[in-house]
């Protein structure tokens, strides 16, 4: 062991340090770091286990318990967050930081400093008595209240990384530190044989793998080279996509309204996140100052001219979005490509009038616009390959993960996420007390509930996609006409929970009074319900073409609804929850995918 060499191990991390790369140097008495790294981390709970090797025990050791809490677990969670080696020398993680020109050099002659003495490494974060007696409990129990609250109690590994932490205060005697690595090793031996690790690497092989290769991606050869960005509408989905589109492609972008005042209004959102941006670091004023100028917005819809490619985020009602873009086919050139922010609209239906339907491609995002990391590309049968290349190359500058998927109602993830609100929805119109419903839905591991996916996306969007669906498949599809009058209120009467429900507010009980009925569902019931739902849903999908596989499937879900890994996306659970085996006669997997 590098810690029991008996002469002091140095470390010098110049490159990724995830994991064990990570926890060899903390194993080193002392280490550096090349300021040019590309990140350091401890993901293991991302995948569903522990930071082994000592990681749990020496990092809270050595960088304090809330800053060990924020790696080992905040991070992970946050769609894999790691370090950048400014700030992992901040933490402590670190005793030095040189820049990578003479890096080897710098560090080593740094640890001859160390050795005669010349060079004195102080560790502030180090946890002394205090926080050891006081503060480390208080945050372990802080982190506890916080995990049960935004995750459930479902996913295991960032629950036995807490214990781990929390027993890691016993302290730094040599008896201490073996009980501590005997710990993860014995938490490692349990979780790499369970169900979740099995899940997890499998929704690991499709986010790093097939992510990065879309199944159905024409050509790259084939797409026009987008120059300049029209977006119509100035609303606030319209501002989230022109902000992202001048950030991360750098080129003109072109905002749209029906009057000045909205267009304005859009501006001054765009120009404030930019500010954010600059006020977080994340770009530095010059790049704030050059995004502010590219951005512009206008009436004038004949500024559309020279753009190569045009999305529309206009009310989702296809007579509105066939009228729009019959105006903008009349302005922009022959070859320029239109996209459609559709949620759940056919989107050969709305290219139905264009002269040219050919250069139509659903282009479909998903909120929060900066955060999830999918597009569903759709392809209608008359999409040509240089519209669907142009998509796939656009969402890749967009740092967007692209799926192609084909021109059915929903597409691929709001099908399933109607399937999930529509039960919750069904459950509450059958009389089943809120927060009965939003337990039910505990054992999915969701990042979020049901009622606060649809304060997220918005009532009046969910009321929309959820009659798409109850239209498309009557038999199938939960919807309300109640839905859309709750959806008329005020943002503010609707929302009085956590979970955004409308259990208190007086207005939505009295929308709700009359709709809803006497036969209550239990948890059980409609965990089931829901299960089966979704696993019929999938099977229909697949049979249907939708995706190709149902690995396709579970990647939209992954990627775009920010479904666990622990599930697979919903497949691995379907099947292992015998959902699918229930309602197909088969499984998705064969063989099922399952701990030892
Ligand atoms: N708006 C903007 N940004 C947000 C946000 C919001 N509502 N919520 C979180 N963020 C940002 C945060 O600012 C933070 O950004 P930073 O890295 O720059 O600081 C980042 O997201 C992470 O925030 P948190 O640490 O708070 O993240 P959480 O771990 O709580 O995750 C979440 C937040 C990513 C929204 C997660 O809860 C999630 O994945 N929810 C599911 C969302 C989902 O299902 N979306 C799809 C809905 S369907 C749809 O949009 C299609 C449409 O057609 C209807």
């Amino acid at each position: 062991m590098l810690g029991e060499l008996g002469v002091p191990a140095f470390a010098f991390v110049n490159g990724l340090a995830l994991g064990g790369g990570l926890e060899i140097a903390l194993n080193s008495a002392y280490r550096t770091v090349d300021s040019s790294a590309a990140a350091i981390a401890l993901p293991e709970v991302f995948l569903g286990i522990i930071p082994g090797w000592g990681g749990s025990y020496l990092l809270p050791n050595l960088i304090g318990i809330e800053n060990a809490l924020e790696v080992v677990i905040s991070n992970p969670l946050k769609q894999n967050r790691m370090l950048k080696p400014q700030r992992a020398f901040e933490y402590g993680i670190f005793d030095a930081i040189f820049p990578p020109a003479n890096f080897l050099e710098d560090s080593l002659r740094w640890a001859d400093g160390v050795l005669n003495g010349t060079i004195k490494v102080e560790r502030k974060n180090e946890p002394g008595r205090i926080e050891r007696s006081v503060k480390w409990p208080v945050a372990i129990k802080m982190a506890r209240g916080m995990l049960e609250s935004r995750i459930g109690t479902m996913p295991r590994s960032p629950y036995v990384a807490l214990e781990l932490l929390e027993k890691a205060r016993s302290g730094t005697s040599p008896k201490d530190r073996a009980e501590g690595f005997a710990r993860e090793d014995e938490a490692l031996a349990e979780l790499v044989t369970g169900d979740q690790f099995a899940a997890s690497m499998y929704a690991f092989d499709l986010v790093q793998k097939r992510a990065k290769r879309p199944v159905g991606a024409p050509d790259k050869e084939l797409a026009r080279k987008v120059t300049k960005v029209g977006v119509i509408g100035a609303g606030l989905m319209a501002s989230q996509f022109a902000l992202l589109f001048v950030r991360k492609l750098q080129v003109p972008v072109l905002i749209t309204d029906l009057d000045q005042a909205r267009v304005d209004k859009g501006l001054a959102y765009i120009n404030d996140e930019i500010d954010k941006l600059a006020a977080k670091g994340r770009i530095d004023s010059d790049t704030a100052n050059k995004l502010r100028g590219l951005v512009h917005g206008t009436t004038d819809k004949s500024e559309y001219a020279d753009c190569d490619f045009v999305i529309e985020a206009v009310f989702e009602e296809v007579g509105v979005e066939q009228q729009v873009f019959g105006e903008i086919e009349q302005i922009i050139a022959e070859d320029a490509i239109l996209a459609t922010n559709t949620s759940s609209l056919s989107v050969a239906e709305i290219g139905s009038k264009l002269a040219h339907p050919e250069r139509l491609v659903g282009f479909h995002f998903f909120n929060p616009v900066a955060v999830m990391p999918l597009i569903e590309v759709v392809k209608t049968d008359s999409t040509t390959d240089a519209a669907l290349s142009t998509a796939f190359v656009v969402a890749r500058g967009l740092g967007k993960n692209a799926v192609l998927t084909a021109d059915a109602p929903g597409f691929v993830v709001n099908r399933l996420l109607a399937k999930v609100m529509g039960e919750a929805a069904r459950a509450v119109y059958e009389g089943t007390p809120l927060l009965t419903v939003e337990k039910a839905f505990g054992p999915l591991g969701l990042p979020m509930t049901p009622f606060q996916l649809i304060d997220l996306v918005g009532w009046k969007v969910a009321a929309h996609v959820q009659d798409t669906m109850a239209h498309a498949f009557p038999e199938r599809f939960f919807a309300s006409e109640n839905f859309h009058q709750l959806a008329e209120l005020p943002r503010s009467w609707r929302r009085t929970s956590p979970g955004g429900s409308p259990a208190g507010a007086r207005p939505a009980q009295k929308v709700l009074k009359g709709a809803v009925g006497q036969t209550p569902a239990s948890e059980d019931k409609i965990l089931r319900r829901v299960q089966d739902g979704l696993a019929h849903e999938v099977r229909l999908m697949l049979d249907e073409g939708v995706v190709p596989e149902v690995e396709d499937i579970d990647l939209c879900l992954i990627l775009g609804a920010g479904w666990p890994f622990i599930d697979g996306g919903a497949s691995v659970y379907l099947d292992r929850e015998g959902a699918s085996q229930r309602v197909t006669g088969d499984t998705f997997h064969h063989p099922v995918i399952r701990g030892l």
